[in-house]
């Protein structure tokens, strides 16, 4: 409701989608037709401009509900799928599972069982895939004994962001950038996703996964790689790819006794008003386990190669943070001689939200006469000002892809799997260690924690230090 149909509605409006396509949706729900598009328009009506009323019932039409029981007895809902879909066999089909990992492969097998995968068939599956390496695993294999790779899409929405594909335009559509990208001139590299929402009604899925699962495995790994990757051969969904994976592969592995000095995590706790993560309303009651959730956490990272030996990228992320923030920030080293005193070294913010743009901050004279006065100063894109055309929301860009059979900004599977690899070693320590997350108030910008991770050698957070 939040993100899938919003997206699916903007494409048919803006006249991606065929006239014959439907949107069959499927679950446990017990839903008619005409109950699921009530529901659809109680909920994501106010995302329908006011002028679109036809559209929006166009829209609606296209929409249909069918309830399924996966490794069940009943296999009515089956079947009346299969009658759905007879004589389409020469059309796409987009499977999108935004079901828990687990159910991955047993839905894969639901489907062949109703001879529903065709050669034009593809599978989307949402992160996180699996809760570790072994489970990741299974899962690929899983879905992979029915589904060819390039018919499976893993999605991450933070690929379908405007600011990181223009990361890639930024850096590899312009000459100047380059030649500075790496250890001689960057200092370090900072990536941030912050979210001022908690957790409410989520605890069934977050007990399970936490931060680190939920967007550092993915989100912020995504992120870190499109940073740091190589300039690919060639604008395509394989060379790129290829060059990502490279750098998942190159990060020092944090183990052991090395976990309590690199990564920090943290759990809000009831201030300003709001409850705090253990008293989140929620689905379910929190367990013993709750109190292990972290639901902030930040990390030190290497990648270990020539490009960029000793820089350090530290990731970020949390919930109930005081501000909704998501940006990849590239400070630049101290010019090596300065003759002006009070300079700051240049940084370079791209900016995901709340509001997508690109600020390289760079030195200027503040005017007047007598002595030179510095000041940073942003040279500043703003895609919403700049652009008069609706920047698109991560998933319409991202189903279109999935429709056009493109799979260049989803992970392949070994690029999942080396993201587990890295991820692996650091749950393996929270959970081996008595000790539970640092505590920070609702509404702060995480525990003491993470303000030393980069204090200890002179750093500070970006926006500690603007
Ligand atoms: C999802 C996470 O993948 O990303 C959520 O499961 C998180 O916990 C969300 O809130 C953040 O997405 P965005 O696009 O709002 O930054």
């Amino acid at each position: 409701m939040r993100k899938l149909l919003p997206a699916l509605y903007h494409s048919d409006r803006d006249g991606r989608l065929s006239p014959e396509t439907r949107i069959i949706a499927l679950s446990r729900g017990g839903l008619t037709d005409a109950d699921f598009r009530g529901k659809v328009d109680a909920e994501v009506r106010d995302q329908v401009p006011a002028d679109d009323d036809a559209g929006w019932q166009r829209f609606l039409g296209r929409l249909h509900h069918l309830t399924v029981d996966v490794g069940g007895e009943d296999r009515s809902g089956w079947a009346a799928l299969g009658a759905m879909l007879t004589g389409s066999e020469d059309r796409d089909r987009v499977f999108y599972l935004a079901s828990p990992p687990m159910t991955f492969g047993p839905f894969c097998r639901e489907l062949e069982r109703e001879g529903l995968v065709t050669q034009r068939s593809r599978v989307v599956l949402e992160k996180p895939l699996g809760r570790d390496l072994p489970s990741a695993q299974r899962i690929n294999d899983e879905v992979g004994a029915i589904f060819d790779e390039r018919q499976i899409f893993r999605i991450d929405h933070y690929l379908g962001k405007e600011t990181v594909q223009n990361l890639l335009v930024l850096r590899f559509a312009n000459a100047f950038l380059e030649p500075i990208w790496n250890s001689l001139w960057i200092d370090h590299v900072q990536i941030t996703a912050a979210e001022t929402v908690g957790t409410p009604g989520r605890r069934g899925y977050y007990d399970q996964a936490g931060a680190l699962r939920d967007m550092v495995q993915n989100h912020l790994l995504q992120l870190l790689t499109l940073t740091a990757m190589e300039p690919p051969a060639r604008n395509d969904r394989e060379a790129i790819r290829d060059e990502k994976v490279k750098v998942l592969q190159s990060l020092r592995p944090i183990a052991g006794t090395e976990v309590d000095r690199f990564t920090v995590r943290g759990q809000y706790t009831e201030a300003a008003g709001m409850p705090g993560y253990l008293d989140e309303p929620g689905s379910t009651p929190p367990t013993e386990a709750s109190s292990r959730v972290e639901t902030f956490t930040a990390i030190r990272a290497e990648v270990k190669n020539w490009r960029w030996a000793g820089v350090p990228f530290y990731l970020r992320t949390g919930k109930r943070m005081p501000q909704r923030r998501s940006e990849i920030v590239v400070q630049f080293k101290d010019v090596p001689h300065s003759i002006f005193p009070g300079g700051t070294p240049n940084r370079l913010v791209l900016r995901l939200q709340p509001e997508e743009g690109i600020e390289l901050h760079i030195m200027a004279k503040e005017p007047g006469a007598g002595e030179v006065m510095l000041k940073p100063v942003p040279l500043s894109l703003s895609f919403g000002k700049t652009f008069t055309t609706r920047v698109p929301e991560a998933y319409e860009r991202l189903l279109t892809d999935v429709l056009a059979g493109n799979p260049t900004l989803f992970m392949r599977r070994d690029e999942v799997e080396a993201a587990w690899r890295f991820i692996d070693p650091i749950l393996q320590a929270w959970e081996a260690s008595a000790a539970l997350p640092e505590p920070y108030p609702a509404g702060t910008a995480g525990p003491a924690g993470a303000h030393e991770l980069l204090g200890r050698s002179g750093r500070a957070w970006h926006e500690e230090e603007a």
